[in-house]
């Protein structure tokens, strides 16, 4: 392993992009695409963890994917399914490895027997503590935010919290990564320069690092590239 474990970040974040033109540009089908861009994240929040970064996110599903075709959902659906199932079946294996697995993104709208598999792989592993993963499924950046405001909202209503006393860190404390830190490195790959509604209240600092490579081409080297350029960079946090 060749990267200096030296300025690593603790959280990772990874917008995994590019599965659909990658099976373009092979004459198959978009599904065919996150198919291979599944294994893929496998082997990544594998190598990750291996290189010693704690927590790393992985965006697998916005609320804005529901407008693809039937087809595609239905098939990016049965994955996650299919991917649960077996990380069931491996529960012993990801225990061993210190997985804590945990699904950020609403359950509203998503089949009722894929939340009973996530609310069990997240049960299984929640008292793990040597890489958290945590998989971006049905995500809003912004509904994340609104969902912390609500319950706000509600508590000011009942009076268990002054308005006064609202700071950054009780909106931090509403959202998904409650309690983790934020990313301190985000990567998109296959050369889009957006962040796509995601994580907008935790990438406030955030460096983010973008790569030609389509997600399905994603390799450990190409991780490697971008931890390298992190290393590089100096992080002021808004100091001179
Ligand atoms: C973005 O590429 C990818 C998605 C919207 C789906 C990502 C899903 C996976 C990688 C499968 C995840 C499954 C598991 C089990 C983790 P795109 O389709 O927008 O590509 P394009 O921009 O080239 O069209």
């Amino acid at each position: 392993m060749a990267i200096s474990r030296e300025n690593l970040p603790q959280h990772v974040a990874i917008i995994m992009d590019g599965n659909g033109r990658w099976a373009k540009q092979r004459g198959l089908k978009r599904t065919e695409g996150h198919k291979v861009g599944a294994e893929v994240f496998r082997n990544i929040a594998k190598y990750c963890s291996d290189l010693g970064i704690k927590h790393v996110t992985f965006y697998a599903f916005s609320t804005e994917n529901w407008k693809r075709s039937k087809t595609e959902v239905t098939a990016i659906m049965n994955l996650f399914r299919k991917y649960l199932d077996e990380m069931q079946r491996r529960a012993e294996e990801n225990e061993e490895a210190g997985y804590n697995i945990r699904f950020i993104g609403s359950r509203e709208g998503m089949p009722k027997d894929i939340v009973k598999l996530m609310d069990t792989v997240e049960e299984r592993s929640k008292d793990k503590s040597n890489t958290y993963v945590n998989l971006a499924v049905n995500y809003g950046g912004r509904a994340e935010i609104v969902e912390s405001v609500k319950s706000i909202a509600e508590k000011v209503k009942n009076g268990t919290l002054k308005i006064e006393d609202i700071t950054e860190d009780t909106v931090s404390a509403g959202i998904y990564t409650a309690g983790q830190p934020d990313p301190d490195l985000i990567i998109r790959p296959s050369g889009e320069y957006r962040l796509s509604n995601f994580l907008l209240w935790q990438s406030a600092y955030a460096e983010i690092y973008i790569d030609d490579v389509l997600w399905p081409d994603y390799k450990p080297e190409d991780l490697d590239r971008a931890l390298e350029a992190y290393a590089k960079r100096n992080r002021r946090f808004g100091g001179v």
